[in-house]
């Protein structure tokens, strides 16, 4: 049987392992004490991800638009990660989005569990990434679902309880993968690329892929030994988040220190992903993140993963291919990238480095 059909054992919910009422936490989720959060030193509490007011990218003064477009490359460049306001989605939404999710993770179990998933495509409601047996479990659950491409959306897939969740999933979908698009046309051209290059090379308007991941982190009687979500890069293009405002535990590795994310109000936080690592030749790099988890409060956050479309290849562009700058990375489909995630859960970078110079592949041609 392929070992993607179905988990290697129970699935426990950790809201309900939670909810139990424990003290002490299974040992599957104590982290070896190099991986637990207080195993290094932390940045300074003031540090940051840098801040992106979007409306000035539209302003009517080309030199305002131009110093906007060029502290996103920066950003991009020193920190992988970033955070905008002004970026035209509806606080409301985001926060009727926000809320109908929270009200979601509270419905009872059994309700919930109508949408277990499975790893062969993870859809529905999950409480681990990866089917080694006995593999180490982070402190979350979560639900992921497919809004693009329209051909893998199934909105039957979707909670149809609290009964607003559909229709606040499918506006609330409609507006980020419209701002994805925005990011995406600015990324191509602080690379040098033509506006629409990005957004083409990763499958075009109709076939690009655009997935939700709503992570539940429950308190923790222990926080300190484990991790809601343990270090890693995400495997697509990149990933729009709206964190829950009123809890910090997003972590941002940053010269080897985790910098711990303070969110501006309404904002989203934008981190870029394995994929325009690749596609850009190693001029963008993804970047590692965590969460942690804390005693006092739950948390909830909405991540966006904007990938490519599953069966192209993806490859270094080659406007960005040179004789002195070779092509770091093999050309590969996505849906052969992100088996691996799916098969061995989150490890930091390890995926993307080991492609580096892997082979002669890393020639073009
Ligand atoms: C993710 C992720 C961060 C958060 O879902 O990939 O990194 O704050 N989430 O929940
Ligand atoms: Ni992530």
């Amino acid at each position: 049987m392929n070992c993607l059909e179905s988990w290697p054992e129970p699935v426990v919910r950790v809201q309900h392992l939670f909810d139990s009422g424990i003290q002490v936490i299974p040992d599957r989720y104590v982290k070896k004490p190099l991986e637990r959060p207080g195993s290094v030193e932390p940045a300074p509490s003031e540090d940051n991800i840098p801040a992106i007011d979007m409306k000035d990218l539209y302003s009517e003064d080309a030199s305002l638009r131009r110093r906007t477009a060029l502290l996103i490359d920066s950003a991009c460049r020193e920190w992988g990660f970033f955070q905008v306001v002004n970026h035209g989605i509806s606080h409301e939404l985001m926060a009727r989005t926000h809320e109908v999710w929270y009200q979601f993770f509270h419905l009872p179990l059994e309700e919930k569990q109508k949408y277990a998933n499975l790893p062969s495509t993870y859809e529905g409601y999950g409480s681990r990434l990866g089917v080694e047996k006995g593999m180490s479990l982070d402190w979350s659950d979560y639900f992921f679902l497919h809004y693009l491409p329209v051909g893998l959306r199934d909105q039957n897939k979707w909670p149809s309880l609290p009964v607003s969740c559909r229709e606040l999933v499918g506006e609330y979908s409609r507006e980020v993968v419209k701002l994805g698009g925005k990011l995406m046309k600015v990324f191509s051209t602080n690379l040098g690329l033509r506006e629409g290059y990005l957004q083409d090379a990763f499958g075009g308007d109709d076939e690009i892929g655009a997935c939700l991941r709503t992570n539940y982190y429950p308190k923790c009687p222990q926080p300190d030994l484990t991790l809601g979500l343990s270090p890693h890069s995400d495997p697509g293009v990149m990933t729009l988040l709206f964190p829950d405002e009123n809890v910090p535990g997003l972590q941002v590795r940053h010269d080897g220190k985790w910098v711990t994310v303070q969110p501006l109000p309404n904002a989203f936080i934008v981190n870029l992903a394995d994929q325009l690592q690749i596609m850009s030749n190693g001029n963008y790099k993804s970047v590692e993140h965590r969460v942690i988890v804390n005693a006092k409060k739950e948390r909830v956050s909405l991540a966006y993963f904007y990938n490519p479309r599953g069966d192209i290849v993806i490859k270094p562009a080659e406007p960005l291919v040179s004789e002195e700058h070779p092509a770091l990375y093999p050309a590969m489909t996505f849906n052969e990238y992100r088996l691996y995630i799916r098969t061995k859960g989150l490890h930091g970078k390890s995926q993307v480095e080991s492609l580096v110079n892997s082979d002669s592949l890393c020639r073009l041609n």
